[in-house]
């Protein structure tokens, strides 16, 4: 039975990209968690929405079912990065499931900045689960396969060995 699984929110692409790379290389399970309410995905709009909610710490409603983990001792949590901090969906689902038996590894893509308010945000929302580790990707993609190589290959063993 798997063992490992990999949570994810993406609104443009980027998330879900390096979920899916990472997901093949362990061989996890891929859960994506989205919004009732879709983001648009353009211009002020995009921004005024997805960043005012994030700022704020909407919990936003989410489709269900939701993932179910509980036979999953290591969970992977992928958001992107918004107003400096962790997206909505993924804020919204950390503060509706129990993760504290869980050990988990946050990943956040972004276009440059930090991303040290969002894995903060995460763990605090994630209540006492273990932390193998936190690793940012500046917007993965099919081009950036090479770049990220290490990156991925150092989250794979880490989760691989536990
Ligand atoms: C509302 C909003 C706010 C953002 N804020 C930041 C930010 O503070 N720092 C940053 O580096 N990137 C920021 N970004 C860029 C995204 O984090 C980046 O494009 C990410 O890879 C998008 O992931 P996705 O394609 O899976 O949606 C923001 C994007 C949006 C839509």
């Amino acid at each position: 039975m798997n063992t490992i699984a990999i949570v994810y929110y993406s609104l443009e692409g980027h998330t879900k990209y390096l979920a899916k790379q990472l997901a093949e290389r362990l061989g996890a399970d891929l859960f994506q968690i989205r919004p009732k309410r879709t983001y648009p995905t353009k211009g002020f709009p995009k921004f005024f929405c997805a960043g005012r909610d994030a700022s704020l710490k909407w919990n936003v409603a989410l489709q269900k079912p939701l993932p179910e983990l509980t036979s999953y001792t290591t969970v992977l949590l992928c958001t992107p990065v918004w107003a400096e901090t962790t997206s909505a969906p993924m804020y919204s689902f950390l503060k509706q499931t129990d993760l504290s038996s869980k050990q988990l590894f946050f990943i956040a893509t972004c276009s440059g900045g930090s991303a040290k308010r969002c894995f903060e945000r995460m763990q605090k929302a994630s209540k006492g689960a273990s932390i193998l580790g936190e690793e940012r990707f500046v917007h993965p993609s099919g081009e950036t396969v090479e770049r990220d190589e290490t990156q991925i290959a150092s989250i794979c063993s880490l989760v691989k060995e536990v």
